[in-house]
């Protein structure tokens, strides 16, 4: 969604403005646009991608030591360059960028029109930087406490960066429920922006706005935070953990081969310090505290979307199984308008990549404000989530860039992995000897992975005959019905080709019309209890004439006499199976999109982190 960067110092602001808005790119966007403090504000903004902001831009007026940076990703207005930001107000006096939405932006905006003033843009950005206009004026009063005043009439989301001719080199910022972190340098330089990806190279002493709060950022002075309410803040400065390196692509062509191949480091760090086989047993610190809590509910309810909530439904099978605790798995965006029966007795956890999405977050609000328990699995370390939860655990995968969840997926079914195995052996729902079995097999996992990667280039090989397919049908059983959803979306995502993800016995439902000569089937047929079933679901298949692609365990021999091609992976105990039966699913997706030169780490109409609801 919408990437936020800022400057003001003593440096050229305009080459780090553009370096953060590439930074961001990653979010996903369809304009972009700067403006540049000098004398008075320079502005430049269009429709596309950064490079053709700096094109548009050409040898234009790019000097200012302070200025402000946006890539849109449009919900008010189709991407054009009048709705690409920054907005200035009428007068041309305040410029301001915005990622979120302003609800009541149609009421305020006959109001001012009714003042005299006149719009531009769709967009309900525009709306903001005239109210916050008209408050300055009419009550002469400085660019921060308009802007405190405009907020406290405006209802929605926002993170906002605004600056005035009238006040050069000050940036004021505000926040509410989306994300924006303001980086102090050393010499009381200052860069903001939508996560840390800008800042790192910067500076790694960093302050997270919390909702409700302003920030008056003047360069060489102390930062200055009050809430809406005009209460003072003492900021909290916080070190960044991420490193630079963790941002490039290392000679991979793109983000989501590197983040691929990098699971078998990242599912050891999410394992790291977890798993001790010596002296056999699971300790997942930030869920360690809240063990009673889990085995004592009446249920957990697990909250996310998207492959965060494919994620969440392979822990429900983890945790039911291992643990025999109820759980649900709700997609965020349809718990937090339901209605949903939840008490004090309840555990909601949240699963999410980012941290940040807007509605895995406003679930897990709402849960609180109903008494529950709220526990968070993450990846990005002091995201919003993360800060809004009782407790929970991060993921460690490092940065994921790629839009298309790989790395992320595979370190959050490792966490609940943990997480079921914790409680399993705590609860004594699980006989020791089985733990420990599943511990060493856990262990295991990352090698594992390894070897699935070597399935590569037999991976390209079957790409290249499926590139123009228009369809696909994903199909598993058990742990691997999640695998074959997430299989799908990921084939979806960045290939745009239709893809449906089915548990494999519900096919002959309904899907089974679909099948013919013209259908690539991706079965995930490795071996456990549901193998059989499955073969005969792959039977089905092939009555029909439908072309199958299975990923089955190394040494298969029934399944792959039937199969047009077959992939084979490692063996593992059957609730691990996800954790190595989806990589080659990431690669066939991966291979599928570069051969139709599709934009693979940045899809279209796709953001990576989905801060609206
Ligand atoms: O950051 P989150 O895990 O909360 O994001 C949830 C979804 O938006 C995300 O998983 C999305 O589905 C990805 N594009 C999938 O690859």
């Amino acid at each position: 969604m919408c990437g936020i960067v800022g400057y003001t110092g003593s440096k050229d602001a305009y080459p780090i403005l553009i370096k953060g808005l590439q930074r961001l790119e990653y979010r996903g966007y369809d304009s972009a646009g700067v403006a540049l403090m000098n004398d008075k504000t320079t502005l430049h903004k269009c429709k596309g991608k950064v490079v053709d902001l700096q094109n548009h831009i050409g040898s234009g007026l790019t000097t200012g030591t302070a200025g402000i940076g946006h890539t849109r990703w449009a919900t008010h207005g189709e991407p054009n360059d009048v709705n690409a930001h920054p907005h200035t107000s009428m007068s041309g006096d305040i410029v301001l960028i915005h990622n979120g939405i302003i609800e009541n932006y149609d009421s305020v905006r006959k109001e001012l029109i009714h003042r005299g003033y006149t719009f531009h843009s769709e967009t309900d950005t525009e709306v903001l930087v005239n109210l916050i206009e008209e408050i300055k004026k009419s009550e002469a009063c400085s660019l921060s406490e308009a802007i405190r005043k405009a907020l406290n009439e405006v209802i929605g989301a926002y993170a906002i960066v605004v600056m005035s001719n009238s006040e050069p080199g000050t940036l004021v910022a505000a926040k509410k429920s989306s994300p924006l972190v303001i980086g102090i340098g050393p010499d009381k330089d200052y860069y903001l922006a939508s996560d840390a990806t800008p800042i790192v190279e910067y500076t790694k002493n960093v302050v997270y706005l919390e909702d409700g709060e302003i920030a008056e950022i003047i360069p060489g002075k102390d930062l200055k935070l009050f809430t809406i309410q005009k209460q003072n803040v003492t900021p909290y400065i916080q070190e960044l953990e991420l490193q630079l390196e963790q941002l490039e692509k290392s000679g991979y062509d793109h983000f989501m081969l590197k983040e691929i191949y990098e699971q078998p480091r990242s599912v050891r760090d999410s394992l790291r310090g977890r798993l001790n086989l010596a002296a056999g047993l699971v300790h997942l610190g930030g869920m360690a505290d809240y063990e009673q809590k889990l085995l004592n509910a009446n249920r957990i309810t697990i909250v996310a979307c998207g492959t965060s909530w494919h994620a969440g439904l392979v822990g429900e099978y983890l945790i039911e199984d291992l643990a025999r605790i109820p759980v649900e798995v709700e997609y965020a965006s349809e718990f937090r308008y339901r209605n949903p029966i939840i008490t004090e007795k309840d555990v909601v956890i949240a699963i999410s990549q980012s941290g940040e999405t807007a509605d895995t977050l406003a679930a897990l609000e709402l849960a609180k404000s109903k008494g529950a328990t709220i526990l968070g699995i993450c990846n990005v370390v002091g995201s919003t989530i993360s800060r809004t939860t009782h407790g929970g655990s991060y993921t460690h995968a490092g940065p994921e860039i790629g839009v298309a969840s790989t790395k992320a997926f595979t370190s959050q079914v490792t966490v609940l992995s943990l997480l079921a195995l914790m409680l399993g052996n705590k609860k004594g729902s699980i006989e020791r000897s089985k733990f420990l079995r599943l511990l060493y097999g856990l262990n295991e996992i990352p090698e594992k992975i390894e070897r699935a990667l070597q399935t590569n280039d037999l991976v390209e090989l079957i790409s290249a005959k499926f590139k123009d397919a228009s369809n696909f049908l994903y199909l598993g059983r058990g742990y691997c019905f999640p695998v074959a959803l997430e299989g799908a979306l990921k084939l979806k995502e960045i290939s745009y080709i239709h893809a449906e993800g089915y548990p494999a016995a519900e096919m002959k439902h309904g899907p089974i019309a679909l099948i013919d000569e013209e259908m690539p089937v991706v079965v995930i047929a490795t071996k456990g209890p549901s193998y059989e079933k499955v073969v005969s679901n792959i039977q089905e298949v092939k009555a029909r004439k439908g072309v199958l692609i299975a990923i089955v365990t190394e040494g298969d021999t029934q399944v792959k006499e039937m199969a047009d091609y077959t992939i084979e992976i490692p063996e593992t105990d059957e609730i691990f199976s996800p954790l190595v039966a989806s990589v080659p699913l990431q690669l066939l997706s991966y291979h599928i999109a570069v051969m139709r030169e599709c934009n693979v780490d940045q899809p279209r109409n796709l953001a990576k982190s989905v801060t609206v609801e």
